[in-house]
Formats: structure tokens, sequence, C-alpha cells
């Protein structure tokens, strides 16, 4: 028995089609709740749909601002992609997103939770360990993976019922966020065809990018960016202005063979300007302040803590016990670089910090240098002591072996 539910709800095919459904099976009231972190959507539309599909109550929540400081933020500080490519935008949204229907459902006494995931996806695995782990006592139902419904099959389900969809025409599955943009299936689905032109919106063609460079300084404080070309900007702002400058210079244009946590491989294109620069930057200031053990070990940090957000850990202790970690090392993580963009590359051109660790009197090869070339020799001896060991070995085992002959 359910009787009320909440659904997170877009107004695209998979949301409609599961608010339709879960009034016609459990004959309750359901409530939508969309989200807006950034996704460019009207959301006045969004609720005009919900309620004219039976919605009893629709919530439009602006989380921008919570997603960009309390999500994107430490993904900033963690270098965090996937696989070494996709900065995980759609994967960060989720875990926001749980935790405002819990919240909705604690308000509106409802014993259910709901969303429009597919049961071949990472979304519904980042959405119920969320919601699981926040309260256990919510029911969680997937009317498209309950229904194992295919795209056509709930096309066919929309169209009798009549359902009024965002976007319908779109021949390819979108998700977007101020962190980026996600397109999958259509051309998409073919891993020869080359991203297609129409398929792009936040990436210039190449052919249109200006013809002299753009130049961006990005200055970073406690491992986020604070401000760019000297503005200061909030922090939804100057990621917004990012994808902007980024965009027009065809930056962030992501082409990624990806292995989903179902063990499905999927092709996805990104457009992702301001999460490519500002990683980028981030690693760059990294390197410049500090040290080569710390550095060698957050490689490692940050590679387990992008698997984690993307296969729907954000809520698992490990998470927070390596964002301790990675929180630590950004005391340093302060100063200004500066980013080159032109036709759709991307390049650090210049980086300083109150923290730097580079020493020009240690590194010059001038005469005024302070390192003692002296001291080299006996490093030399004690680092490379364990392989003339190995060395010596094996020429006296070659000499046994040859004597023995
Ligand atoms: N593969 C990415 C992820 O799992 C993005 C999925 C976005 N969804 C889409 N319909 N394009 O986080």
């Amino acid at each position: 028995m359910v009787n009320k539910i909440v659904l997170a709800y877009s107004g695209g095919l998979d949301t409609s089609v599961a608010l339709k459904w879960l009034q016609e099976k459990y004959n309750a009231d359901v409530v939508t709740v969309t989200i807006d972190l950034g996704q460019h959507e009207d959301l006045k539309l969004t609720a005009q749909l919900a309620k004219s599909a039976g919605s009893v109550k629709h919530f439009s929540l602006n989380c921008l601002d919570e997603f960009a400081v309390d999500y994107i933020f430490p993904s900033i500080k963690s270098n965090g992609l996937y696989q070494g490519v996709y900065p995980l935008g759609t994967a960060l949204a989720r875990p926001l997103i749980a935790r405002k229907l819990v919240e909705v459902a604690k308000k509106e006494g409802a014993d259910t939770v709901a969303h429009g995931c597919t049961g071949k996806g990472n979304d519904q695995v980042r959405f119920d360990i969320t919601l699981k782990y926040l309260n256990p006592n919510l029911k969680i139902v997937a009317p498209v993976r309950e229904w194992n419904l295919s795209r056509d099959e709930e096309e066919k389900y929309a169209q009798k019922h009549k359902l009024s969809i965002k976007s319908r025409k779109s021949k390819y599955s979108i998700d977007q966020n101020l962190w980026g943009r996600a397109v999958e299936g259509g051309q998409v689905y073919d891993t020869e065809n080359e991203p297609p032109p129409e398929a792009l919106e936040w990436t210039t063609p190449l052919d249109k990018t200006p013809d002299t460079p753009g130049y961006v300084k990005i200055d970073f404080v406690g491992g986020v960016p604070v401000s760019v070309d000297g503005i200061s900007m909030n922090p939804v702002s100057l990621i917004q202005h990012l994808n902007r400058v980024g965009g027009l210079h065809g930056i962030g244009l992501l082409d990624h063979v990806e292995d989903r946590v179902v063990g499905i491989k999927t092709r996805e294109v990104y457009e992702c300007p301001a999460a490519v620069a500002l990683i980028e930057a981030h690693k760059d200031l990294e390197k410049l302040v500090l040290t080569r053990h710390e550095l060698a070990f957050k490689v490692n940090v940050d590679t387990e803590w992008a698997w984690l957000i993307y296969s729907g850990l954000w809520v698992e202790p490990l998470r927070s016990d390596l964002q301790a970690f990675i929180d630590s090392t950004q005391n340093r993580v302060e100063g200004t670089v500066t980013l080159k963009m032109y036709k759709g590359g991307l390049r650090v051109v210049g980086r300083s910090s109150p923290f730097s660790l580079y020493n020009l009197d240690l590194a010059t090869y001038d005469s005024w240098s302070t390192f003692d070339q002296k001291e080299a020799e006996g490093f030399i001896n004690l680092w490379g002591l364990p392989s003339r060991q190995a060395g010596m070995l094996s020429q006296n085992s070659k000499k046994t072996l040859t004597t023995r002959l």
C-alpha cells in the first residue's frame, strides 16, 4: 500500500510516463519536484505539464548555489574526472536531488518516493543508495525500471495517454546542468560517428571559433575558484562565465566510451567547458604548491573519489574520509592560473602562488644557485643502492653459471 508519492520530475519522457503510471497503478496522490541545477529549462512550463498530468502539488526548487558550493567545489578540489575524462555533471547532481526528495517527502507526509530512471543506467544506483541512506523507511518506486519499458514503448504509452512532453523531437537523450551537458543515443550510439554538430549546444564548431586565442586568469583560494580576470564572482556566475567563454573557443567537448556501474559500455558526448578549464587549472596549481609526496598520493585518492561519486556512493563514509584528506591538502592551493584557449585547445600558460614550492635558487643553472652539486653524488649512491646490489648479483650469478657449465 502506498499513500502519497513524491516524484522527481523533469517533464521529459521518462518522468512523464512515470507520473501517469504511478497514478494509474497506485491510485495515490503524486507530488512532483523539479530541481533547478542550471539545466536552462522553462520551469514554469515544467510546472504546468506536471499539473496537467495530474500532480497534486508541484515544487520547483532552485538549488544552484548549493549544487555549486557543496557538490561541484568538492569535485574541483578532487580533480573529479571519471576514467580520467568525465567531469561527473550528472553523477554529482543525483545525491542532491535525492536529498531534496527526502525533504519534500517529510514535509508532505509521503511514504514513497519515485524517479524515472531506467534499470540500465547509473542514475538508479545513485538515487536509490542516497535515498536508502537518508531514510530507510521510504519506499522507492522506479516505474520505467519496474515495468521494463524500452524508449519506444515509453513513446507509445505517452502517445496513448496524450502526455505533453518537453523536447519530444530530440533524437538524443540529454542531461544537463551547471557542470555540463551529456548527450547519448541517436547518432552518438555509433562509436564511429563523429559527435554530430546538431547534438551540440555549448561548444562552438571549430571553424566558427575566434581566430585569436582567448586568455583567462583564474584565482583560487582554498582549492576553489574565486575570481576570473580579477573580477570576483559567486560560484554559480563564475562557472556560467567559464562555460560561455570556454564554449566560445570550442573548449570542453569530450567524446568518451565509458563503463557504467551496471557493466554496460556506453558512448557519451559531453560539453563541459567550465569543468574542463577549472580542473585543468586546479591540477596545475596543485603541482606548484603540493609536495611530490602529496601529489603522488592524492592522484590515487582523486581517482577513488571520482569512482565513488560515479558509482552512486556520495553518502558512503569512505567518501567523507577521502574528502577530509583532500580538504586538508587544499589550504595551500591558492594562486592564479592563466589559461590560453584556441580552436578547441586548452593550455595552462602561467601560474603563481604565495605558497609556491618552486625555488629558482635551487632550479637555476646559474652560478648563484644555492644547490650544492657535490651532494648529488652521495645521494645517487644511496638512491641506486638496491639496484646496484641486484646488478652485482646478476653479474656474479652469470659467472657462477658459466663456471658450472
Ligand atoms: N554517463 C553519465 C553518467 O552516468 C551521463 C549520463 C547522462 N544521461 C543522459 N541521458 N545523457 O553520469
